[in-house]
């Protein structure tokens, strides 16, 4: 393809640099002068851009993809056509993909680190797959890391949308993370991406793949061996590559990449609670790729002392730096915390308004000029006053059990359904009797999470730290989670492992969150919209 840098295409993308090429597609980056941002501009590769059928089936579905609104998904913008060129904008990400920070790597992630990646990861792919929307080409190179840190996953659906020309022009990526079903051509679903992403997690764990086609028995590229192994060998253990990989974590990978679908886990969030052992173990929050940050020293009794003069000794320079870095890392990941939570709440209101305008745009057109218009404003009115009496009354009818009645309706599901899907918000449920007495949790670890509810299968909200202190409101059934008060006012949820717990825990009521709707997993990847 001919270079663009220095042309401004369809009056509006001023292209400013080369960045990369992959399977599909050529990546540059450019200047949009409507959104006024810089974007990525993924020119499709001539077969591809030449396929009349591919283009007519991207033009009609990838329109999806522009709904998909997540901290941790690559904003999609729109696919656009100049002269023979067609090419995607995307979110354009200032850092680098995964796959090359691991190629620089001297050996391989710990657990605590490899969490760090799959806990964004996987809430993004949860949130895509309850949207209907399966990546179907997770791999390190499509996952990106900016130079905050932030991990974020690239080319949602894309390759999906790719299939119908592949099929005639050949594979438009890597065959290593390539689920069974894929190579045969059957239908995706989430699963397809668990299989990919337990191979993502092999390699972040042991800098090796499963697969590279050395045990196929059969003659051919090496493409065609590794779709051999994927179908037919059965993987190896990460703990063959790497020792120190934790059994339970090994166990996770396996079956992760279970050939036959059915017996893989049946959501990514089941998935990440059995490799992260049902959330005992926490990401780490340092990662070989981001500056060196030495953890927050504790104060030695030296510092606290006077000197005899009567002034406090001053503190090493080296210190002194590490403290200020430390504290301004707190707060950053902080800030980068709560505008995630921020940002996700305001795309779930904006989601139910659009929705909520949808069905009066349909109501409307239904019986739109049978009815007169005042006719029509009544009835919402009095829809309204239905929906707040209901939303009043709810809450007071909700479950509320005493602690030896109690339990939770796991949100883990079997078969072709989505665990319960998480709630959006902190977990609702109401207290069985007023608190009795304060209860004060202190945090012991380096870092626990907050979660909106009492299991890792709830979406996280925030990170607390060390020596945070949080009121316990409530606990859960089997007692391994604490119901907290948060600053602001909000609930959450935090495992008992980490913290220590002052107060009298015996009288603490026990909630039960309300069930959260089940979510089934969609036949096609493209629902209507
Ligand atoms: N949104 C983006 N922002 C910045 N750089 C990007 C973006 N998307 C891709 N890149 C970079 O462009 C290069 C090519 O990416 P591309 O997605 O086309 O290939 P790939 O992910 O390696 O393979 P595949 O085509 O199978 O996805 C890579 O170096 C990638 O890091
Ligand atoms: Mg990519």
């Amino acid at each position: 393809m001919e270079d663009l840098v220095g042309q401004t295409l369809l009056e509006r993308y001023r292209v400013d640099e080369f960045i990369g090429r992959g399977g599909m597609a050529e990546v540059y980056r450019a200047y949009d002068t409507r959104r006024r941002i810089t974007v990525a501009l993924k020119f499709l590769r001539a077969d591809l851009a030449e396929d009349e059928v591919f283009l007519r089936r991207f033009r009609r579905e990838a329109n999806v993809l522009e709904t998909l609104q997540h901290p941790n998904v690559v904003r999609y913008f729109g696919f656009e056509e100049c002269d023979d060129l067609h090419f995607l904008v995307v979110e354009f990400i200032e850092g680098e993909g995964l796959r090359r920070k691991l190629s620089r790597l001297e050996g391989p992630l710990t657990l605590e680190q490899a969490l760090h990646v799959l806990e964004p990861v996987c809430n993004a792919l949860h949130y895509a797959h309850a949207e209907g929307v399966f990546h179907c080409d997770v791999k390190p190179a499509n996952i990106m890391i900016d130079h905050d840190g932030r991990v974020v996953v690239a080319d949602f659906g894309i390759s999906k949308l790719a299939e119908s020309a592949t099929l005639t022009y050949g594979s438009t990526g890597t065959p290593a993370y390539m689920s069974p079903e894929q190579c045969r051509g059957q239908k995706v679903d989430a699963r397809t991406d668990i299989y990919a992403l337990g191979i993502t997690a092999f390699e972040m764990l042991t800098l090796d793949r499963p697969f590279v086609g050395d045990t196929a028995t059969i003659e051919g590229a090496i493409s065609e061996r590794i779709r051999w192994e994927h179908l037919k060998a059965p993987p190896p253990s990460p703990r063959k590559y790497n020792p120190d990989v934790p059994e339970w974590a090994a166990k996770a990978i396996l079956k992760a990449m279970q050939k036959r679908r059915n017996r893989r886990f049946a959501s990514v969030l089941a998935f990440y609670d059995a490799i992260s052992d049902g959330g005992k173990v926490a990401p780490a929050l340092s990662m070989p790729w981001l500056p060196d940050l030495p953890l927050r020293p504790a104060p030695s009794p030296l510092a606290e002392a006077t000197t005899p003069s009567g002034a406090p000794p001053g503190r090493p320079w080296g210190q002194k730096v590490n403290d200020i870095v430390w504290a301004f890392r707190r707060t950053t990941s902080r800030i980068s915390a709560f505008s995630s939570q921020m940002r996700a709440r305001i795309q779930s209101v904006a989601t139910a308004r659009s929705s909520l305008r949808r069905s009066l745009q349909r109501a409307a057109s239904a019986i739109g000029r049978r009815v007169p218009v005042r006719t029509m404003l009544l009835i919402v009115a009095a829809l309204a006053v239905v929906a707040a009496a209901i939303a009043i009354w709810a809450p007071w009818r909700s479950s509320v059990i005493p602690p030896a009645a109690s339990s939770i309706t796991p949100p883990a599901a079997t078969g072709t359904s989505l665990p319960t899907r998480p709630l959006a918000s902190p977990a609702p449920g109401t207290l069985a009797s007023p608190v009795p007495g304060k209860v004060t949790l202190i945090v012991q670890a380096q870092a626990a999470n907050i979660r909106t509810g009492p299991s890792t299968m709830y979406p996280m909200t925030a990170i607390s730290y060390e020596g945070d202190k949080y009121e316990v409101l409530a606990v859960s059934p089997s007692g391994k989670w604490y119901n907290i008060c948060c600053p602001g006012g909000s609930e959450g949820w935090i495992h008992a492992d980490p913290v220590r717990v002052t107060g009298d825990t015996k009288n603490l009521p026990v909630i039960v969150p309300t069930p959260p709707a089940p979510q089934q997993i969609g036949a096609t990847s493209t629902p209507a919209p």
